[in-house]
Parts: structure tokens; C-alpha cells; sequence
């Protein structure tokens, strides 16, 4: 029996998750796999049930189980906060945190089928797959922090702090996911102007050595973010710091022809973390519209990452492929001539064709 926390979070959140979880039920009666489910409360959600976004017994509840599907959190309601109790920065950042999360591998595979509803040229997207190593919890997101008057305003301050170490362990997993892959990491930094840069460059350099079946290039980020829309396909693996990975993970999105379709793992410590990229989207929040399909691909993320179930993995992500082929669209990824679906019905689409592969 594999336990698994369950965070639904704000917004779609709560619409999203539970087509993941039909789909590891589906997965269940076919492989025989058992999975426990346990609900917990985090971000908005928790802060209008019990006053904090984080709540002790959701971080037990993470910390005690195997893996963990997370939907989204935060949203206009909660925005107004002071940011201690704001649901990203008080809940997602620390529970990445608490429980060791240094890296977030976030694969951007284009489904041919989706070609066309980038709003790239097709002739551009075409082939890309490409998986970003976004360094989790350090840099920017997690240094101090300050915010004072001065005699004419104000001062705010944050600080973008790496160590050795917390760049080796990075840099060893972008190695190593590369080796299973077309073998090339591109490090995306700032060294020429960043002394945090410098020191994650130097020291991928020397981790490097270690590797050297793979091929190594480093990157500015401003560079990198102008080649991830000239010619996606030239990435393989990309690993960097936390913020430029938060940004061009975004950015990367719009290759597989939207942001709905971007699946995450936040991996490195006792119990790892499946989530899709984007947020709670309050604007289309509650209309059964949103796009479920990141939250599948992150539940099939789980079945390999966690529980060594790669073929499972590799079915989930062909039954996906199937009802792409075969022309159903949630909005975010409609063209004409392909057939509408809401949120549920892309969930039910997607066990069906399980249910065939
Ligand atoms: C993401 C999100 C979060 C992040 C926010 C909600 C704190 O943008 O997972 O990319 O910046 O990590
Ligand atoms: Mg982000």
C-alpha cells in the first residue's frame, strides 16, 4: 500500500486533483498497485479552515506518507496578506522546504498533436523535449529578507545566496537525468555579472569531471530565455538556480502548447512532491475548464519517481497522447476543428484509453 498525501489547494486546485487521482485508480484496478489517499489542507484553503496556510497536521501528514499530489495554492482572496501568511511564500516554499526539495525537474515534451496550439510557429516547437532542473530551495526565494523606512521611503532587500554543497547535489542530478537521456546539460547562470553565478558555474565545471560522457555548456540566462523560443530542440537537460528556473519553466511551457500541459517533480528528500507547474488560476476556478492534464502527467511523474512504476508511468502518458491524437481539447489548448472537453471529461478520456493501452 503506498500512502499518498493528497493537497488540493485553491482554485483548480481542488478540480484538477482529483482527475490525477481516477487516473492512479484506474491504474490500480489494472496493475493491482494499492494506494491510500489522505486530504490535507494547505494555502487559502487552510488559512479560511483553520488560520494558517501550513497547517501542523498537513506537514505531518506530508512527512508520514510515501509521495504527495499537491494542486495549487493561492489566489486574489488570500493576496492582501502579510507575507507570512500568504499561501505561496508561507506554505508552498516552506513545505518544499521542511521536507528537503532541492530539486524540481519539470519536463516540456511536446505532443505533436499540439503543434499547432502553441503560439509559437509549429515549425519551431516541433521536437522539443527538453527538462528543466530547477534548483529548489535556495537562492533568492529563501535568503533573508529586509524591508526598512528611510528618511525618503523605503528599503526592501533580498538576497541570492548558494553554497557548494547545495550546487553539487543540483549538478549531479542534471548529470545524471542527461545520462538517461541525449546526454547534454545546459547550465543557465548569470556569471557575468552574479558571484552566485560564478560559483555555480565553477562549480559545475568541476562536478563536470565526473561526467564526462555528458556534454556540458553553460549559458546566460537573458541568452537562454531569447534560445528557448529561437530553437527549443538545441536543449536537452537545463539546470539552474530557483528563480531563473521559475521563470523559463514558465516560458518553456508555451512550447507544449500551454502551461496546462507542464507536469513537475520536486524530489530530494524522504517523500517527494508532484504538482503541475502552473497555479490556481482563479480566473477559470470552479467552471470545470481548467486543463487537467499536468496534474495526470505529475501523477504519472509519482508512479516512476516514487514508487518505480515506470511502465504504469509510460502508459498514463501514452493514454494522454492518445486522446490528443484523437482531437479533444480542455480551452487553454482548443483550435478549430478539434472537440471541446471540460475538466472531468479529459480525466474520463484519459482512463478510458488507459483501460486500451
Ligand atoms: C512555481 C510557482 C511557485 C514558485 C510560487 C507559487 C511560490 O510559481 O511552482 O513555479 O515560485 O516556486
Ligand atoms: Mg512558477
Amino acid at each position: 500500500m503506498h500512502k499518498i498525501a493528497v493537497l488540493p489547494g485553491d482554485g483548480i486546485g481542488a478540480e484538477i486533483v482529483p482527475q490525477a487521482v481516477k487516473v492512479l485508480d484506474t491504474i490500480s484496478r489494472k496493475y493491482g498497485y494499492k494506494f491510500s489517499y489522505t486530504e490535507g489542507l494547505i494555502g487559502g484553503a487552510a488559512i479560511d479552515a483553520v488560520g494558517k496556510p501550513l497547517p501542523e497536521e498537513t506537514l505531518k501528514l506530508c512527512q508520514e506518507s510515501e509521495a504527495i499530489l499537491l494542486g495549487a495554492v493561492g489566489g486574489p482572496k488570500w493576496d492582501h496578506l502579510p507575507v507570512a501568511m500568504r499561501p505561496e511564500a508561507a506554505a508552498l516554499l516552506p513545505l518544499r522546504k521542511a521536507l528537503g526539495l532541492y530539486a524540481n525537474i519539470r519536463p516540456a515534451y511536446l505532443y505533436p498533436a499540439l503543434a499547432e496550439a502553441s503560439t509559437l510557429k509549429r515549425e519551431v516547437v516541433l521536437g522539443t523535449d527538453l527538462v528543466t532542473i530547477r534548483e529548489l530551495t535556495g537562492g533568492l526565494y529563501f535568503g533573508e529578507k529586509k524591508r526598512e523606512k528611510t528618511a525618503t521611503g523605503e528599503v526592501a532587500m533580498d538576497t541570492l545566496v548558494y553554497t557548494t554543497e547545495e550546487i553539487e547535489r543540483i549538478t549531479r542530478l542534471a548529470f545524471e537525468v542527461a545520462r538517461a537521456r541525449r546526454k547534454k546539460v545546459t547550465s543557465v547562470d548569470k556569471a557575468n555579472v552574479l558571484e552566485s553565478s560564478r560559483l555555480w558555474r565553477e562549480t559545475i565545471t568541476r562536478v563536470h569531471e565526473e561526467f564526462p560522457d555528458v556534454e556540458l555548456e553553460h549559458m546566460y540566462v537573458d541568452n537562454a530565455a531569447m534560445q528557448l523560443v529561437r530553437r527549443p530542440t538545441q536543449f536537452d537537460v537545463i539546470v539552474t538556480e530557483n528563480m531563473f528556473g521559475d521563470i523559463l519553466t514558465d516560458q518553456a511551457s508555451m512550447l507544449t502548447g500551454s502551461i496546462g500541459m507542464l507536469p513537475s517533480a520536486s524530489i530530494g528528500g524522504k517523500v517527494a512532491l508532484y504538482e503541475p507547474s502552473h497555479g490556481s488560476a482563479p480566473d477559470i476556478a470552479g467552471q470545470n475548464k481548467a486543463n487537467p492534464l499536468a496534474t495526470i502527467l505529475s501523477a504519472a511523474m509519482m508512479l516512476k519517481y516514487s514508487f518505480g512504476y515506470s511502465e504504469a508511468a509510460r502508459e498514463i502518458e501514452q493514454a494522454v497522447e492518445k486522446v490528443l491524437d484523437l482531437g479533444y481539447r480542455t480551452p487553454d489548448i482548443m483550435e478549430e476543428g478539434k472537440t471541446l472537453v471540460d475538466t472531468v471529461t479529459m480525466g474520463d478520456l484519459v482512463c478510458r484509453h488507459l483501460e486500451d493501452v
